[in-house]
């Protein structure tokens, strides 16, 4: 039996693996501790509801009393720490949450592993306890048209949002190289799948499509992302649960560089098709004013995770957004409680004055 402490485990990713682990592992716990913020979903873990393996707590991965409470109760073997805010564009708008949560709470949660994982008296730590952070390419800063993204290439980012993950990565490598911590860290790229927050890119095309409004690109559209089906994301972190060596950076990428105009093309295209609706064509899409400091060009280079683990992304990316699209269109409900009350706010405050 393993027992797993996940953070974060009610938003998109991080519903996915608590999804994935229980269908397929019996011998399994999953504590998963989320604050519920406005990306945290409990319609997210609907399939797990009644499964006495995974324990829900509600509360936050800054609470030091709580997240000692849990490590002493439920002794996790392994911590994979989901919890951020995670969205560039809220990043630029307010930046200090994201210090909170993406800083201060990694960094409570590492100093509560060693606590409980680390005995000063014997100068030693529990065999068998391990904590994964899941970080983002986004650390690295942006290519230009040539290269990829390897786990040596240095850390330059260039919003809040990366700067946080940055130095959050920087904390957990200075748990492993001053206290001897076990950890590793995953740096993977865009994710996109079911149960995805719809201000992302990918929910919010294919809801604006659906109900015939406009579709937002930002600048020329041209920006590229490397996007990887979130359940072979789940399937890359499950292996380095299990194989990862210490220490050691994984880089996660999808194979699958695209242009955002491109994405949201055939965002146009599958909906359209779907609903045999013609009225969803390329007549919405609107350029609107840039991100600022918008990143030009994510490209991972995985190979490191393929010779070490033998993990690679299963899913092409016609199929997965197909998986993706029929998902949103056939869960009108969680679609409608997504978009309502609070997310009409932050629509309204982001795009309605962008030009
Ligand atoms: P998300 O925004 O959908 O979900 C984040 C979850 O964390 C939510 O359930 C939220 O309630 C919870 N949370 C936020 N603050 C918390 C706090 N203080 N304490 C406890 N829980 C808190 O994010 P996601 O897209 O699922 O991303 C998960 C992780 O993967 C993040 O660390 C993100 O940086 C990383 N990542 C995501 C992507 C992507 O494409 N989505 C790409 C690379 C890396
Ligand atoms: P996003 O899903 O926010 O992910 P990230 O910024 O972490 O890569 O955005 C993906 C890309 O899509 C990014 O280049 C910004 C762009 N974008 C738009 O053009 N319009 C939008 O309305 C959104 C949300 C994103």
């Amino acid at each position: 039996m393993k027992t797993y402490l996940i953070t974060g485990g009610a938003g998109f990713i991080g519903a996915n693996m608590v999804l994935y682990l229980l269908r397929k592992y019996t011998d399994i716990r999953i504590i998963n501790l989320d604050a519920l913020t406005y990306a945290g979903n409990m319609e997210n873990l609907q399939q797990a509801e009644g499964d006495g393996r995974h324990v829900f707590v509600h509360g936050d991965v800054g609470d030091k009393a709580l997240v000692a409470r849990l490590l002493r109760e439920h002794d996790p073997d392994c911590v994979i720490h989901f919890a951020a805010e995670s969205h560039v564009d809220r990043s630029i708008a307010d930046p200090m949450i994201f210090v909170d949560t993406n800083v201060r709470g990694t960094v409570n949660l590492l100093q509560c592993c060693k606590e409980a994982w680390y005995d000063p008296a014997q100068r030693s730590w529990r065999p068998g306890k391990k904590y994964i952070q899941v970080s983002t390419d986004e650390v690295y800063g942006a290519l230009g048209p040539e290269g990829y993204f390897t786990e040596t290439t240095p850390l330059n980012p260039h919003s809040p949002y990366s700067a946080s993950k940055a130095a959050a990565d920087h904390y957990v490598m200075a748990f492993h190289d001053t206290y001897g911590m076990s950890v590793n860290i995953t740096r993977c790229s865009n994710n996109y799948g079911p149960r995805q927050a719809p201000e992302k890119l990918i929910p919010l095309m294919i809801h604006n499509a659906q109900t015939h409004q406009p579709l937002p690109v930002y600048g020329d559209g041209l920006q590229v992302r490397d996007w990887l089906y979130v359940e072979d994301h789940c399937k890359a972190i499950d292996l380095v649960a299990t194989a990862g060596r210490s220490g050691e950076i994984y880089n996660v990428g999808g194979h699958n560089e695209r242009t955002n105009l491109f994405i949201v093309e055939t965002i146009i295209d599958q909906v359209g098709r779907r609903l045999h609706d013609s009225e969803i064509n390329e007549g919405l899409i609107r350029h609107v004013a840039d991100r600022p400091g918008h990143d030009r060009r994510y490209g991972i280079d995985s190979a490191k995770i393929r010779a070490d683990l033998g993990w690679y992304p299963e899913t092409a990316f016609e199929d997965g957004i197909v998986k993706t699209i029929d998902w949103y269109l056939d869960n009108p409900q969680w679609v409608r409680h997504a978009t309502s009350g609070a997310y009409q706010d932050y629509y309204a405050n982001m795009y309605e004055n962008r030009r």
